[in-house]
Protein backbone atom coordinates (compact mmCIF):
# COMPACT_ATOMS: atom_id res chain seq x y z
CA UNK A 1 0.00 0.00 0.00
CA UNK A 2 1.50 3.52 -0.79
CA UNK A 3 2.77 4.70 2.25
CA UNK A 4 2.72 8.71 3.14
CA UNK A 5 5.39 11.36 3.14
CA UNK A 6 4.72 14.47 5.51
CA UNK A 7 7.92 16.85 4.63
CA UNK A 8 8.56 20.59 5.67
CA UNK A 9 11.22 22.44 4.37
CA UNK A 10 13.10 25.71 5.69
CA UNK A 11 15.96 27.40 4.12
CA UNK A 12 17.23 28.59 1.05
CA UNK A 13 16.16 27.43 -2.51
CA UNK A 14 18.67 24.43 -2.62
CA UNK A 15 16.93 23.18 0.13
CA UNK A 16 13.89 23.59 -1.53
CA UNK A 17 15.80 21.53 -4.36
CA UNK A 18 17.14 18.71 -2.18
CA UNK A 19 13.08 18.37 -0.62
CA UNK A 20 12.37 17.71 -4.52
CA UNK A 21 14.73 15.14 -4.66
CA UNK A 22 14.18 13.30 -1.52
CA UNK A 23 10.22 13.16 -2.48
CA UNK A 24 11.31 12.13 -5.89
CA UNK A 25 13.40 9.54 -4.24
CA UNK A 26 11.00 8.01 -1.56
CA UNK A 27 7.78 8.21 -4.35
CA UNK A 28 9.61 5.85 -7.17
CA UNK A 29 11.82 3.90 -5.24
CA UNK A 30 9.58 3.46 -1.99
CA UNK A 31 6.38 3.93 -2.65
CA UNK A 32 5.70 6.95 -1.18
CA UNK A 33 3.03 9.97 -1.77
CA UNK A 34 3.03 13.49 -0.23
CA UNK A 35 -0.05 14.30 2.13
CA UNK A 36 -0.31 17.40 3.69
CA UNK A 37 -1.79 16.14 7.14
CA UNK A 38 0.82 14.97 9.65
CA UNK A 39 -1.84 13.08 11.66
CA UNK A 40 -1.54 10.64 8.50
CA UNK A 41 1.98 10.41 7.43
CA UNK A 42 3.96 7.32 7.64
CA UNK A 43 7.07 9.65 7.47
CA UNK A 44 7.58 13.08 8.72
CA UNK A 45 10.53 14.97 7.24
CA UNK A 46 11.87 18.27 8.38
CA UNK A 47 14.85 19.51 6.15
CA UNK A 48 16.58 22.47 8.50
CA UNK A 49 18.86 24.96 7.63
CA UNK A 50 21.11 26.41 10.44
CA UNK A 51 22.55 29.61 8.64
CA UNK A 52 20.96 31.42 12.31
CA UNK A 53 20.74 30.30 15.69
CA UNK A 54 16.86 31.01 16.05
CA UNK A 55 15.59 27.93 13.40
CA UNK A 56 18.34 25.74 15.22
CA UNK A 57 16.18 25.90 18.74
CA UNK A 58 12.59 25.97 16.86
CA UNK A 59 14.10 22.25 15.69
CA UNK A 60 13.55 20.42 18.64
CA UNK A 61 10.28 21.89 19.97
CA UNK A 62 8.82 21.58 15.99
CA UNK A 63 10.18 17.61 16.10
CA UNK A 64 8.72 17.42 19.71
CA UNK A 65 5.34 18.22 18.15
CA UNK A 66 5.82 15.93 15.29
CA UNK A 67 6.32 12.70 17.82
CA UNK A 68 3.27 14.17 19.85
CA UNK A 69 0.86 14.15 16.95
CA UNK A 70 1.97 11.58 14.66
CA UNK A 71 -0.11 7.85 13.92
CA UNK A 72 1.95 4.99 15.72
CA UNK A 73 4.70 3.58 14.15
CA UNK A 74 4.90 7.03 11.93
CA UNK A 75 9.04 7.46 11.75
CA UNK A 76 10.34 11.13 11.82
CA UNK A 77 13.64 12.30 9.91
CA UNK A 78 15.83 15.54 10.34
CA UNK A 79 17.64 16.78 7.30
CA UNK A 80 19.36 19.14 5.75
CA UNK A 81 22.02 21.55 7.11
CA UNK A 82 20.96 21.35 11.18
CA UNK A 83 21.64 17.49 10.65
CA UNK A 84 24.86 17.96 9.17
CA UNK A 85 26.16 20.04 11.96
CA UNK A 86 24.10 18.55 14.74
CA UNK A 87 24.03 14.87 13.56
CA UNK A 88 24.00 12.17 16.21
CA UNK A 89 23.34 14.71 19.01
CA UNK A 90 20.03 14.90 17.45
CA UNK A 91 19.08 11.57 17.77
CA UNK A 92 20.25 11.92 21.65
CA UNK A 93 18.11 14.89 22.37
CA UNK A 94 14.98 13.52 20.83
CA UNK A 95 15.66 9.41 20.63
CA UNK A 96 12.62 9.49 19.26
CA UNK A 97 13.72 10.64 15.85
CA UNK A 98 14.49 7.05 13.36
CA UNK A 99 17.62 9.18 11.58
CA UNK A 100 19.42 12.02 10.60
CA UNK A 101 20.31 13.14 7.25
CA UNK A 102 22.70 15.53 5.97
CA UNK A 103 22.48 18.24 3.24
CA UNK A 104 25.51 16.29 1.04
CA UNK A 105 23.74 13.20 1.66
CA UNK A 106 20.59 13.13 0.32
CA UNK A 107 20.92 10.03 -2.07
CA UNK A 108 21.24 8.31 1.11
CA UNK A 109 17.38 8.98 1.55
CA UNK A 110 16.18 5.20 1.10
CA UNK A 111 19.13 3.67 3.02
CA UNK A 112 18.56 5.65 5.94
CA UNK A 113 14.67 4.85 6.06
CA UNK A 114 15.51 1.22 6.72
CA UNK A 115 18.31 1.31 9.23
CA UNK A 116 16.74 2.52 12.80
CA UNK A 117 18.87 5.82 14.30
CA UNK A 118 21.11 5.87 11.12
CA UNK A 119 23.08 9.41 11.46
CA UNK A 120 24.23 9.69 7.66
CA UNK A 121 26.05 13.20 7.60
CA UNK A 122 29.70 12.80 5.90
CA UNK A 123 30.22 16.73 4.83
CA UNK A 124 32.95 14.98 2.10
CA UNK A 125 30.69 13.01 0.41
CA UNK A 126 30.31 13.39 -3.26
CA UNK A 127 26.68 13.58 -4.38
CA UNK A 128 27.59 15.73 -8.10
CA UNK A 129 27.01 13.04 -10.29
CA UNK A 130 24.09 10.70 -8.92
CA UNK A 131 21.18 10.72 -10.63
CA UNK A 132 17.93 11.54 -8.40
CA UNK A 133 14.62 10.53 -10.05
CA UNK A 134 12.57 13.03 -11.34
CA UNK A 135 10.30 14.99 -8.95
CA UNK A 136 9.08 18.78 -9.34
CA UNK A 137 6.66 20.45 -7.09
CA UNK A 138 6.24 23.76 -9.91
CA UNK A 139 4.64 22.56 -13.68
CA UNK A 140 6.66 26.31 -14.98
CA UNK A 141 9.83 26.47 -13.39
CA UNK A 142 12.64 23.90 -12.38
CA UNK A 143 14.90 24.09 -9.92
CA UNK A 144 18.70 22.66 -11.34
CA UNK A 145 21.96 22.13 -8.96
CA UNK A 146 24.87 23.14 -10.88
CA UNK A 147 27.03 22.58 -7.83
CA UNK A 148 27.23 21.22 -4.38
CA UNK A 149 28.99 22.56 -1.38
CA UNK A 150 31.00 26.25 -1.11
CA UNK A 151 34.76 26.83 -0.86
CA UNK A 152 34.40 30.36 0.49
CA UNK A 153 35.39 30.86 3.62
CA UNK A 154 33.07 33.89 5.13
CA UNK A 155 33.98 34.07 8.72
CA UNK A 156 30.20 34.28 9.57
CA UNK A 157 29.50 31.14 7.66
CA UNK A 158 28.45 27.44 8.66
CA UNK A 159 27.39 26.28 5.05
CA UNK A 160 30.89 25.05 4.33
CA UNK A 161 30.56 22.74 7.61
CA UNK A 162 26.97 21.47 6.71
CA UNK A 163 27.65 21.60 2.89
CA UNK A 164 31.55 20.57 2.20
CA UNK A 165 33.67 21.68 -0.24
CA UNK A 166 32.79 23.22 -3.75
CA UNK A 167 32.14 20.60 -6.49
CA UNK A 168 30.31 21.68 -9.87
CA UNK A 169 28.09 19.36 -11.48
CA UNK A 170 29.27 18.22 -14.96
CA UNK A 171 27.71 20.49 -17.87
CA UNK A 172 26.39 17.92 -19.80
CA UNK A 173 24.12 16.03 -16.65
CA UNK A 174 23.30 19.82 -16.30
CA UNK A 175 22.19 20.37 -19.88
CA UNK A 176 20.49 16.57 -19.76
CA UNK A 177 18.35 18.33 -16.92
CA UNK A 178 17.51 21.06 -18.04
CA UNK A 179 16.36 19.58 -21.60
CA UNK A 180 14.20 17.12 -18.99
CA UNK A 181 12.74 20.17 -17.35
CA UNK A 182 11.82 21.93 -20.49
CA UNK A 183 10.51 19.26 -22.86
CA UNK A 184 8.21 19.18 -19.72
CA UNK A 185 6.92 21.95 -19.99
CA UNK A 186 9.25 24.58 -17.56
CA UNK A 187 9.82 27.52 -19.35
CA UNK A 188 12.32 28.90 -16.68
CA UNK A 189 15.64 27.69 -15.23
CA UNK A 190 16.50 28.24 -11.96
CA UNK A 191 20.08 27.22 -11.55
CA UNK A 192 21.29 26.56 -7.86
CA UNK A 193 24.36 26.77 -6.24
CA UNK A 194 26.40 28.46 -3.22
CA UNK A 195 28.40 30.77 -5.36
CA UNK A 196 26.99 29.77 -9.25
CA UNK A 197 29.59 32.36 -10.85
CA UNK A 198 32.58 30.34 -9.60
CA UNK A 199 31.17 27.14 -11.61
CA UNK A 200 33.85 25.24 -13.24
CA UNK A 201 36.59 25.53 -10.58
CA UNK A 202 36.36 22.03 -9.19
CA UNK A 203 34.72 19.03 -11.14
CA UNK A 204 34.87 15.12 -9.84
CA UNK A 205 34.80 13.76 -13.09
CA UNK A 206 34.52 16.20 -15.73
CA UNK A 207 37.54 17.40 -17.45
CA UNK A 208 36.90 20.09 -20.00
CA UNK A 209 37.11 23.95 -19.33
CA UNK A 210 33.81 26.04 -18.82
CA UNK A 211 32.36 28.76 -16.16
CA UNK A 212 29.56 30.06 -15.11
CA UNK A 213 29.30 32.70 -18.52
CA UNK A 214 29.50 29.49 -20.94
CA UNK A 215 27.48 27.39 -18.69
CA UNK A 216 24.43 30.43 -19.21
CA UNK A 217 25.17 30.18 -22.69
CA UNK A 218 24.59 26.84 -23.50
CA UNK A 219 21.51 26.74 -21.05
CA UNK A 220 20.19 29.18 -23.32
CA UNK A 221 20.14 27.20 -25.91
CA UNK A 222 18.42 24.63 -24.66
CA UNK A 223 15.12 24.27 -26.93
CA UNK A 224 12.05 25.60 -24.57
CA UNK A 225 14.01 27.39 -22.27
CA UNK A 226 12.67 30.77 -21.83
CA UNK A 227 13.63 32.34 -18.91
CA UNK A 228 16.70 31.80 -16.63
CA UNK A 229 17.38 32.74 -13.48
CA UNK A 230 20.32 32.07 -10.75
CA UNK A 231 21.36 31.87 -6.86
CA UNK A 232 23.17 32.99 -5.31
CA UNK A 233 26.45 35.00 -7.40
CA UNK A 234 29.44 35.86 -5.64
CA UNK A 235 29.98 39.60 -5.80
CA UNK A 236 33.77 39.01 -6.39
CA UNK A 237 33.39 36.80 -9.08
CA UNK A 238 31.40 39.61 -11.20
CA UNK A 239 33.72 39.87 -13.97
CA UNK A 240 33.20 41.63 -16.87
CA UNK A 241 32.46 38.98 -19.38
CA UNK A 242 29.48 38.15 -16.46
CA UNK A 243 27.83 41.11 -16.83
CA UNK A 244 27.75 41.51 -21.04
CA UNK A 245 26.57 37.92 -20.80
CA UNK A 246 23.98 38.87 -18.46
CA UNK A 247 23.19 42.17 -20.07
CA UNK A 248 22.89 40.62 -23.34
CA UNK A 249 21.48 37.22 -23.44
CA UNK A 250 17.67 37.91 -24.00
CA UNK A 251 16.84 34.90 -21.97
CA UNK A 252 18.57 35.61 -18.39
CA UNK A 253 16.15 37.74 -16.27
CA UNK A 254 17.20 40.98 -15.36
CA UNK A 255 17.66 40.52 -11.81
CA UNK A 256 20.80 39.87 -9.84
CA UNK A 257 20.95 38.76 -6.75
CA UNK A 258 24.55 40.60 -5.16
CA UNK A 259 25.35 39.68 -1.56
CA UNK A 260 26.77 42.68 0.08
CA UNK A 261 26.80 41.88 3.70
CA UNK A 262 28.51 45.07 4.76
CA UNK A 263 29.38 48.27 3.12
CA UNK A 264 32.43 48.52 5.27
CA UNK A 265 35.67 47.66 3.67
CA UNK A 266 37.11 47.00 7.40
CA UNK A 267 33.71 44.74 7.83
CA UNK A 268 34.35 43.16 4.68
CA UNK A 269 37.97 41.72 5.29
CA UNK A 270 36.81 40.64 9.36
CA UNK A 271 34.18 38.36 7.02
CA UNK A 272 36.94 37.18 4.37
CA UNK A 273 34.43 38.07 2.05
CA UNK A 274 37.32 39.04 -1.01
CA UNK A 275 35.71 42.21 -2.16
CA UNK A 276 35.97 46.04 -1.26
CA UNK A 277 32.88 48.66 -0.98
CA UNK A 278 34.38 50.23 -4.41
CA UNK A 279 34.84 47.15 -5.81
CA UNK A 280 30.62 46.12 -4.84
CA UNK A 281 29.45 49.62 -6.29
CA UNK A 282 31.87 49.58 -9.22
CA UNK A 283 30.04 46.23 -10.90
CA UNK A 284 26.52 47.72 -8.96
CA UNK A 285 26.75 50.57 -11.06
CA UNK A 286 28.63 49.01 -13.84
CA UNK A 287 25.41 46.69 -13.86
CA UNK A 288 22.72 49.61 -13.45
CA UNK A 289 24.44 51.48 -16.89
CA UNK A 290 24.40 48.06 -18.77
CA UNK A 291 20.61 46.94 -18.04
CA UNK A 292 18.05 50.07 -17.25
CA UNK A 293 15.75 47.85 -15.70
CA UNK A 294 17.68 45.57 -13.51
CA UNK A 295 16.33 44.93 -10.26
CA UNK A 296 19.35 43.63 -7.60
CA UNK A 297 18.67 42.17 -4.39
CA UNK A 298 20.50 41.79 -1.55
CA UNK A 299 21.89 40.17 1.75
CA UNK A 300 23.04 42.52 4.93
CA UNK A 301 24.18 41.31 8.22
CA UNK A 302 24.57 44.18 10.83
CA UNK A 303 25.96 43.59 13.89
CA UNK A 304 28.55 41.52 12.44
CA UNK A 305 31.58 41.79 15.38
CA UNK A 306 33.58 44.98 15.30
CA UNK A 307 30.89 46.79 13.49
CA UNK A 308 31.21 50.46 14.22
CA UNK A 309 28.50 53.04 13.87
CA UNK A 310 30.98 54.54 11.52
CA UNK A 311 31.04 51.13 9.74
CA UNK A 312 27.46 50.53 9.61
CA UNK A 313 26.91 54.42 8.71
CA UNK A 314 29.07 52.55 5.17
CA UNK A 315 26.61 50.23 4.84
CA UNK A 316 23.54 52.76 4.69
CA UNK A 317 25.77 54.85 2.57
CA UNK A 318 25.99 51.98 -0.20
CA UNK A 319 22.21 50.92 0.18
CA UNK A 320 21.66 54.96 -0.91
CA UNK A 321 23.96 54.75 -3.20
CA UNK A 322 22.80 51.11 -4.95
CA UNK A 323 19.01 51.71 -3.86
CA UNK A 324 18.28 47.72 -3.77
CA UNK A 325 15.06 46.65 -5.07
CA UNK A 326 15.01 44.02 -2.43
CA UNK A 327 16.74 43.49 0.94
CA UNK A 328 17.41 40.57 3.06
CA UNK A 329 18.85 42.26 6.10
CA UNK A 330 19.84 39.64 9.58
CA UNK A 331 21.37 40.14 12.75
CA UNK A 332 24.31 38.85 13.12
CA UNK A 333 23.97 35.03 14.60
CA UNK A 334 27.22 33.56 15.79
CA UNK A 335 27.38 30.18 14.70
CA UNK A 336 29.10 26.73 15.40
CA UNK A 337 32.42 26.12 14.23
CA UNK A 338 33.24 29.42 12.41
CA UNK A 339 35.56 31.97 13.17
CA UNK A 340 33.64 35.22 13.94
CA UNK A 341 31.49 33.23 16.63
CA UNK A 342 35.54 34.00 18.73
CA UNK A 343 35.73 37.50 17.74
CA UNK A 344 36.32 40.06 19.97
CA UNK A 345 33.75 43.25 20.15
CA UNK A 346 30.90 41.15 19.81
CA UNK A 347 28.26 44.04 19.44
CA UNK A 348 25.15 44.30 21.90
CA UNK A 349 22.12 42.84 20.88
CA UNK A 350 20.34 45.86 21.33
CA UNK A 351 22.82 48.27 19.05
CA UNK A 352 22.32 45.08 16.28
CA UNK A 353 18.20 45.62 16.87
CA UNK A 354 18.56 48.97 16.27
CA UNK A 355 21.32 49.25 13.16
CA UNK A 356 18.60 46.44 11.53
CA UNK A 357 15.64 49.40 12.41
CA UNK A 358 17.58 51.47 10.30
CA UNK A 359 18.21 49.25 7.81
CA UNK A 360 14.90 48.13 7.17
CA UNK A 361 12.94 51.53 7.56
CA UNK A 362 15.56 53.29 4.94
CA UNK A 363 14.53 50.04 2.81
CA UNK A 364 10.90 50.71 2.56
CA UNK A 365 11.71 54.61 1.86
CA UNK A 366 13.72 53.17 -1.12
CA UNK A 367 10.72 50.81 -2.14
CA UNK A 368 8.16 53.16 -1.53
CA UNK A 369 9.97 55.56 -4.24
CA UNK A 370 10.80 52.62 -6.78
CA UNK A 371 7.58 51.31 -6.77
CA UNK A 372 5.50 54.23 -7.38
CA UNK A 373 7.77 54.38 -10.82
CA UNK A 374 6.17 51.00 -12.18
CA UNK A 375 2.74 52.61 -12.32
CA UNK A 376 1.30 52.45 -16.24
CA UNK A 377 4.80 50.54 -16.87
CA UNK A 378 4.01 47.33 -19.00
CA UNK A 379 5.60 44.01 -18.18
CA UNK A 380 5.66 40.30 -19.85
CA UNK A 381 4.36 38.37 -16.88
CA UNK A 382 5.15 34.72 -16.48
CA UNK A 383 2.26 33.65 -14.15
CA UNK A 384 2.55 30.39 -12.06
CA UNK A 385 0.33 30.73 -9.04
CA UNK A 386 -3.46 31.08 -8.03
CA UNK A 387 -3.82 33.51 -5.13
CA UNK A 388 -6.52 34.20 -2.66
CA UNK A 389 -9.37 36.67 -4.31
CA UNK A 390 -9.28 35.59 -7.63
CA UNK A 391 -5.97 36.74 -8.23
CA UNK A 392 -3.42 34.82 -10.43
CA UNK A 393 0.52 35.58 -9.57
CA UNK A 394 3.76 35.35 -11.89
CA UNK A 395 6.77 37.48 -11.97
CA UNK A 396 8.57 40.04 -14.39
CA UNK A 397 11.60 39.60 -15.79
CA UNK A 398 13.43 41.66 -13.57
CA UNK A 399 11.43 39.95 -10.77
CA UNK A 400 8.78 42.28 -9.40
CA UNK A 401 5.36 39.55 -7.97
CA UNK A 402 2.86 40.80 -10.70
CA UNK A 403 -0.93 40.08 -9.70
CA UNK A 404 -3.75 40.02 -11.87
CA UNK A 405 -7.20 38.97 -11.42
CA UNK A 406 -7.81 35.63 -13.44
CA UNK A 407 -7.97 32.44 -13.36
CA UNK A 408 -5.96 28.80 -14.34
CA UNK A 409 -5.99 29.89 -17.90
CA UNK A 410 -3.04 32.22 -17.66
CA UNK A 411 -0.83 29.66 -15.36
CA UNK A 412 2.46 28.57 -17.48
CA UNK A 413 1.20 31.67 -19.93
CA UNK A 414 3.56 35.11 -20.81
CA UNK A 415 0.92 37.84 -20.37
CA UNK A 416 2.14 41.51 -21.09
CA UNK A 417 0.58 43.22 -18.02
CA UNK A 418 0.15 47.26 -16.87
CA UNK A 419 0.71 48.58 -14.02
CA UNK A 420 -2.60 49.81 -12.05
CA UNK A 421 -1.37 49.59 -8.57
CA UNK A 422 2.24 49.64 -6.65
CA UNK A 423 2.69 48.04 -3.69
CA UNK A 424 6.36 46.92 -1.52
CA UNK A 425 6.06 43.41 -2.31
CA UNK A 426 3.49 42.92 -5.17
CA UNK A 427 2.10 45.03 -8.14
CA UNK A 428 -0.92 44.68 -9.19
CA UNK A 429 -2.48 44.97 -13.01
CA UNK A 430 -4.30 44.53 -15.26
CA UNK A 431 -3.69 42.07 -18.62
CA UNK A 432 -3.30 44.42 -21.97
N1 LIG B 1 24.32 35.52 10.98
C1 LIG B 1 23.43 36.26 10.28
N2 LIG B 1 23.20 36.10 8.98
C2 LIG B 1 23.90 35.15 8.32
N3 LIG B 1 23.90 34.77 7.03
C3 LIG B 1 24.79 33.76 6.90
N4 LIG B 1 25.37 33.48 8.07
C4 LIG B 1 24.84 34.33 8.98
C5 LIG B 1 25.05 34.55 10.37
N5 LIG B 1 25.93 33.84 11.06
C6 LIG B 1 23.11 35.44 5.99
C7 LIG B 1 24.01 36.02 4.92
C8 LIG B 1 23.77 35.11 3.76
C9 LIG B 1 22.33 34.70 3.97
C10 LIG B 1 21.91 33.48 3.25
O1 LIG B 1 22.26 34.52 5.37
O2 LIG B 1 23.58 37.33 4.64
O3 LIG B 1 23.99 35.73 2.50
FE1 LIG C 1 20.60 26.91 2.70
FE2 LIG C 1 22.63 27.88 4.12
FE3 LIG C 1 20.33 27.36 5.32
FE4 LIG C 1 21.90 25.37 4.47
S1 LIG C 1 22.38 26.84 6.06
S2 LIG C 1 19.67 25.56 4.17
S3 LIG C 1 22.75 26.25 2.62
S4 LIG C 1 20.67 28.92 3.77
Amino acid sequence: MTKKLYIETLGCAMNVRDSEHIIAELKNKEDFDLTENIKEADLILINTCSVREKPVHKLFSEIGHFNKVKKPGAKIGVCGCTASHLGEEIIKKAPYVSFVLGARNVSKITDVLHKEKAVEVDIDYDESTYAFSDFRSSLYKAFINISIGCDKKCTFCIVPNTRGEEISIPPDLILKEVEKAAKSGAKEIFLLGQNVNNYGRRFSSYEGEINFTKLLRLVSEVDGVERIRFTSPHPLHMDDEFLEEFANNPKICKSMHMPLQSGSTKVLRDMKRGYTKEWFLNRASKLREMVPDVHISTDIIVGFPGESEKDFEETIEVVKEVKFEQIFSFKYSPRPLTPAKDFENQVPDEVASERLKILQDLHFEILDEISKRELGKVYKVYFEELKPGGFVAGRSDNNWIVKVKGSEELLGKFVDVKITKPGRLALEGETV
